[in-house]
């Protein structure tokens, strides 16, 4: 029997199509020996569909045709499984199109990632692949994240925090604590958006200003940080649970700006690649296995190297450091860990945790030699682990508290009603 794996992907999120992507690309690394694909694509107004169609990324470039050759479904678990259901409820044919044994969310970013589809399939009740609700939440959170990372001991930047609320109360203030705290150049950020969307170096007070104003277009509480100077950066991907863990091969990418932009990250040298993002994810799902061993590649997640080009201690160090976070943040299946160094010093600084990382690191995996499909089964088995082992938790009393109130008081009450 093959285990029917719930794709989840799509969302609410800025990182959509970049979800559309790394679900393809997993999809065509599923063994169809083991596995059945369900794939279940939330739209961004959030309406699940399901559908063939949405098994070939092509479709994509016309979302009407593609959503009408689709299913508008519900997602339920109706205590004998979780099903797959159209809504409405046809008049003819069936209601329930498929069953899910283990949910798969392939999602980026915000309303997706930061614990919103995490919560979605819990409540499913059935096994999921990757982090839970905490520790998507607080991997989506840059303030949170950095002070459960700096209480742990991890080295984090120097940073001050605040909302947006305090900030247009009292300017002042806040301003007078970033300058006492904190030494420029800063980097302000949105707390909880990734892909790089509202952020902005500051050198000195007036460009601070207009950073914090720039940040607080995208979300009420912002963060602060040290500019890392003589800056590396370094990603290491973990893939493991609690206990266990393993750390891939380091990748340092490529900034053609002071910051690493939402274009670097997933545009990338328009001369070397194709246009749409839908093109280039095609296009590395089959060229991937070819290129990861060259040195210096492009690809579909902008320029990088890999392995990084640091030193044996180094890359120890950071992998070492990758395992702790995951472990500190409660991280489950696989994600990646970014750091910045500084070069001078050689300090390295944990930034952030992808608990969800694009193209789920299978560049990574691949270059240190574990193909994407074992990476898949890999997760797939951790999450199907964490389950069994969360059944055996007591979750609940069997007595029914309820149940047992009605016997005394509660009779009173039903009596009460009758008359
Ligand atoms: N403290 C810092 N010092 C120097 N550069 C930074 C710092 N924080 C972020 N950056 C730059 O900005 C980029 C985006 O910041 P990051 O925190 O990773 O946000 P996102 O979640 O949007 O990826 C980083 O990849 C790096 O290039
Ligand atoms: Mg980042």
């Amino acid at each position: 029997m093959k285990i029917k794996v719930g794709v989840f992907f799509g969302g609410a999120s800025v990182e959509h199509e970049i979800s559309v992507i790394t679900m393809n690309q997993a999809i065509s690394s599923l063994d169809p020996e083991k596995y059945e694909i369900v794939p279940i694509y939330i739209a961004k107004n959030g309406v699940m569909y399901t559908g063939d169609d949405l098994l070939d990324l092509y479709s994509f470039r016309d979302m009407d045709v593609l959503l009408k050759r689709c299913y508008k479904v519900a997602v339920i678990n109706d205590g004998k499984g979780v099903k797959v259901v159209r809504t409405p409820a046809p008049l003819i044919g069936k209601r329930v199109l498929n069953t899910i044994d283990v949910a798969f969310p392939i999602v980026h970013g915000t309303n997706c990632e930061d614990g919103t589809i995490a919560g979605f399939v819990t409540l499913l009740g059935i096994p999921f692949v990757g982090p839970d609700i905490m520790a998507s939440s607080i991997g989506m959170d840059k303030i949170l994240q950095k002070k459960v990372l700096r209480e742990s001991g991890i080295s984090v930047v120097d940073f001050v925090s605040f909302y947006s609320v305090e900030y247009i109360k009292d300017e002042e203030k806040i301003l007078k604590e970033i300058e006492e705290k904190l030494d420029y150049p800063l980097i302000v950020k949105p707390g909880n958006l990734g892909s790089s969307v509202g952020i902005k170096k500051a050198k000195n007070k007036t460009e601070l200003e207009e950073a914090i104003e720039f940040a607080m277009e995208f979300t009420d509480r912002i963060i602060v940080e040290k500019a890392v100077e003589n800056l590396k950066e370094i990603n290491c991907s973990v893939i493991g649970n609690l206990t266990e863990s393993e750390a891939s091969v380091c990748e340092e990418p490529f900034f053609s700006d002071e910051i690493l932009s939402y274009a670097d990250k997933y545009i990338g040298d328009e001369k070397s690649k194709g246009g749409t993002i839908a093109g280039k994810g095609a296009s590395i799902k089959y060229g991937s296995s070819k290129t990861s061993g060259a040195k210096v590649q492009g690809n579909e997640f902008g320029n990088k190297k890999i392995p990084a080009d640091i030193s044996k201690e180094k890359t120890e160090e950071i992998q070492n450091l990758a395992k702790e976070v995951f472990k500190v943040l409660g991280c489950s299946g696989v994600a990646r860990i970014d750091f910045l160094i500084d070069t001078k010093t050689d300090k390295v600084y944990v930034n952030e945790i992808n608990t969800i990382p694009g193209a789920l690191s299978f560049y990574l995996w691949e270059a240190t030699g574990k193909p994407f499909e074992k990476e898949l089964d890999e997760i797939i088995d951790i999450a199907i682990k964490r389950h069994r082992d969360k059944e055996k938790l007591t979750f609940s009393y069997d007595q029914n508290i309820l149940a047992m109130q009605g016997g005394s008081k509660g009779s009173k009450g039903t009596k009460g009603a009758k008359r």
